[in-house]
């Protein structure tokens, strides 16, 4: 493809040296308008953007120099080359069409070659010119986009809830206010340095792992603020390449709250289940035990010769009860466990026998509503929900002091809810949950709603103490 050809205006009120010169300048393949007067010339570049001007001093309304200053004075036109036609050896002239902000002179009469030498020239001048403009143009663009850029990122860091930290060969290079704050170090102070004095032995080795192999990815990892202290972070790491060097970014987050709450359902789980087992061996050892130590001893004494037909029928039948016992224990202790109702009928069998036991105390009134079909949930579901139902009634006989506590379970677009409420004294669910040394209930209904991957929250509205569950269930 041909470059774009030149463009010339020519501003001559002389038509003869005006057909010479468009005549000259058209046989070179420039693109050539013509103007007659000042006037006309700001008419011409209205439509027309020449690479050059060459103008005449003597014209009629507006002269040469003065033409010559206005465009100079005006920034649109500024930049575009302007050569005097002038008559042969006017120094005055000369000099002061260069004052005017001209780049050169040609002198009528009309010498071919010099025009086009010299046309020829400031063209390529300017074309130079414009081609270096353009790439400083294009430079200072590239330079803002990259300011530009490096504010965002900075502003992102800088308001980033995670500590960002920049690395390069182990060395914090950079690090948002976050970092500052999270491992416990002054800004100003600039007092990061080395990364691994942050870590022990082995979190030095991870981290190594991570930035020289370039590991894009998450990790979990034990860091020391300044006074030793310690906290886990939960890092991601990203790297990036940056004149030939590899920049590591790391973002950490303090999960060391999630971390100890992990650990306090951990041990909730462990604690009930060990308590369980305590409770499950005293039946055991009290109950069954107990029975069968009584069955040995009436087996010890029928073994004895002395005894007459209707001792032993005796002994038998006292065996017998024994017996009996032995399997209702186990039956209740089995029971216990896991209620046969519950295996049997599902949860809400299960909680409307035990509403109903209750209600038979008199201790307090339950009413529990249910939709009278529901379909039967996959036994574990199942099970979470009937233990979870239970420890809150559990908590309202011990904490609450409430005379009725109403259950509605519900379920809609594949959830299940459960509306529980009592009309006891209520509590304040944060400190309870959070409190050391606590009970183990409250940890579990929430373990257990997590498992099941649903929602639970208590709250107080009406003078009633409301505890509101969801969960998803797949229908078995
Ligand atoms: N319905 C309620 N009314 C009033 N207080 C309650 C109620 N439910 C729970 N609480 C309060 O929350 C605390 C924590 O309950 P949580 O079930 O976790 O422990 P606990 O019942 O004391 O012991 P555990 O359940 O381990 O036998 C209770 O000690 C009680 O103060
Ligand atoms: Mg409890």
């Amino acid at each position: 493809m041909n470059p774009p050809a030149r463009k010339v205006l020519i501003v001559d009120d002389d038509p003869v040296s005006l057909k010479v010169l468009l005549h000259l300048l058209k046989s070179v393949d420039y693109q050539v308008e013509r103007a007659m007067s000042g006037n006309d010339a700001w008419k011409v570049l209205k439509d027309f953007s020449p690479d050059l001007i060459l103008l005449d001093i003597l014209m009629p309304d507006i002269d040469g120099y003065e033409l010559c200053r206005e465009l100079k004075n005006n920034s649109m036109y500024r930049h575009i080359p302007v050569i005097f036609i002038t008559s042969a050896n006017k120094t005055d002239e000369i000099v002061k069409g260069f004052d005017a902000g001209a780049v050169d002179y040609i002198t009528k009469p009309i010498n071919k070659a010099e025009i086009l030498a010299r046309v020829g020239t400031h063209l390529e001048l300017k074309h130079s010119r414009d081609q270096i403009t353009d790439t400083n143009r294009d430079l200072l663009q590239e330079v803002e986009n990259r300011r530009q850029a490096e504010e965002k990122f900075k502003a992102l860091s800088e308001t980033a809830f995670e500590a960002v930290l920049f690395l390069k060969d182990g060395l914090v290079i950079e690090a948002n206010k976050a970092a500052y704050n999270l491992f416990g170090l002054q800004e100003n102070k600039n007092e990061f340095h080395k990364i691994d004095t942050f870590v022990d032995l082995s979190g030095k080795k991870l981290l190594d792992k991570i930035t020289k192999h370039a590991d894009n990815g998450i990790w979990e990892l034990e860091f020391y603020r300044n006074d030793k202290s310690r906290f886990y972070g939960l890092i991601q790491h990203q790297h990036f390449q940056y004149k030939n060097e590899m920049i590591n970014v790391l973002a950490i987050r303090d999960i060391t709250k999630q971390k100890e709450h992990e650990k306090d359902i951990l041990n909730a789980i462990l604690e009930t289940q060990e308590n369980e087992r305590k409770r499950f061996s005293k039946d055991l050892h009290d109950g069954l035990g107990a029975l069968l130590s009584t069955l040995k001893i009436y087996v010890g004494l029928l073994q004895k010769e002395n005894k007459g037909y209707d001792e032993k029928q005796d002994l038998l039948a006292e065996m017998k009860s024994t017996i009996k016992q032995a399997i209702d224990s186990t039956r209740s202790i089995a029971n216990n466990l896991m209620p046969s109702i519950l295996t049997e009928y599902g949860f809400i069998r299960a909680l409307k026998s035990f509403a109903d036991a209750m209600n038979k105390t008199e201790s307090v009134k339950i009413e529990f509503s249910y939709p009278e079909r529901l379909q039967r949930l996959d036994n574990n579901t199942e099970t979470h929900i009937y233990r979870i139902v239970l420890e809150l009634i559990n908590n309202t006989l011990k904490h609450a002091g409430a005379g009725n506590i109403f259950i509605k379970v519900y379920s809609k677009d594949n959830h299940l809810f459960i509306d529980y409420k009592d009309d006891g004294k209520g509590f304040d669910f944060q400190d309870a949950y959070t409190k050391r040394g606590g009970g183990q209930g409250l940890k579990n209904i929430f373990s257990r709603i997590n498992f099941l991957n649903g929602k639970g929250t208590y709250f107080m509205k009406d003078d009633f103490l409301h505890f509101h569950m969801e969960i998803p269930v797949r229908k078995v």
